[in-house]
């Protein structure tokens, strides 16, 4: 079969052949039909990523570890659990029986293999309790999750929501899909904490951090009062690290200004998670919540990779 063979970490994948993986006992083969390439991809196959260890260890390895494939019954599925070094990312993986559930109807494929990433601002509601009419900050609005958060924030009735990026440029198209005030972090730490609190009006009920260092470590000094008060409460979730992967985090920034900070995991169980998807599909098939999607074909794994250009849109590889 053809794949996207990746012989080191760091390296990049080419399109070569690769020999079809053959089922063992209890797994079944699943034909690719769509992969959505997320920077967690590129993190592991670089070897920078806790699961990187894991799912790349031994090379020569397919990268990917998800993604949307039909059953030998021809059942489209969404699956994930592949076996190394079958990664998704080919004509052909293999998973455990019963490691896929079958995709929504209505929905082309390549949309649903970037759906998970509208259900992490889900975590608005599921980890932060999110009400409508609350103020919703979004960290890296500018990027596949942060556009779809800005969407996801104005579809649960968000009464404000602040966005961040990096691009004036791509700051606007981020207004245009429904942020009322943008924050271009690329600017002096002063200028950027003086930012944050201009934006803040009656303060940010809820921040959905896609991006962790720098930025979130100026927000979160520059909400510490002042003078003696009470802070307001801001429920923080942490769902991304696109900026660092640390922060260095004063005391008086948890003792004194009201922020409580979850990660996005926190409220999600099988009953949640069913409810956020259901939730993502149902906006999905009225059209109400788009994705911008760059669909290309696995021949073309190895520019697509490196590609620099994509302004929120998603790599979806289809077959
Ligand atoms: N937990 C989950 O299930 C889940 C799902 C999806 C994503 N994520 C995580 O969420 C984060 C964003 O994912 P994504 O798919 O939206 O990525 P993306 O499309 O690449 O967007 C990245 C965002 O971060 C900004 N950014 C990158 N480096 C930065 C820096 N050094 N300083 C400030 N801003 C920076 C980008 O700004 P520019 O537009 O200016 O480049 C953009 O807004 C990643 O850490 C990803 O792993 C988590």
């Amino acid at each position: 079969m053809k794949a996207a063979v990746l012989h080191e970490a760091g390296g990049i994948p080419r399109y070569e052949d690769f020999p079809d993986p053959v089922a063992g006992d209890g797994e079944v083969i699943i034909d690719v039909r769509a992969v959505s390439v997320e920077n967690v991809d590129k993190a592991i196959a670089a070897g920078t990523h806790y699961a990187s260890e894991k799912y790349s260890g031994q090379f020569p390895a397919i990268p990917a570890f998800d993604g949307i494939g039909a059953l030998p019954d021809g059942t489209l599925v969404g699956f994930g659990n592949i076996r190394l070094p079958y990664g998704a990312l080919a004509e052909k993986t293999v998973v455990p029986q019963g490691s896929y559930m079958p995709i929504p109807d209505g929905i082309d494929p390549a949309v649903v293999a970037v759906m998970a990433s509208a259900v992490t601002a889900m975590s608005m509601k599921t980890a932060a309790g999110f009400v409508p009419g609350e103020t919703v900050l979004v960290q890296g609005a500018t990027g596949v999750a942060g556009r779809l958060a800005v969407k996801v924030a104005r579809l649960l009735g968000a009464g404000r929501i602040v966005a961040t990026g990096r691009d004036d440029d791509q700051l606007r198209e981020v207004q245009a899909i429904g942020a009322d005030t943008v924050i271009n972090t690329a600017v002096s730490d002063e200028a950027l904490a003086q930012a944050y609190l201009d934006a803040r009006g009656d303060g940010y009920d809820v921040v959905l951090d896609y991006l962790w260092g720098r930025p979130s470590e100026i927000l979160l000094r520059a909400l510490v009062p002042r003078s003696f008060a009470f802070g307001k409460p801001t429920r923080v979730v942490q769902i991304g690290e696109s900026a660092e992967t640390v922060i260095t985090l004063a005391g008086s920034s948890l003792r004194t200004s009201g922020v409580e900070i979850y990660g996005a995991a926190k409220g999600l169980n099988p009953r949640t998670m069913d409810e956020v998807y259901q939730q993502i599909v149902t906006w999905t098939r009225s059209g109400e919540l788009t994705f911008d999607v760059e669909k290309v074909p696995l021949s073309d794994i190895e520019a697509a990779w490196q590609r620099t250009d994509l302004r929120g849109r998603r790599l979806v590889v289809v077959l």
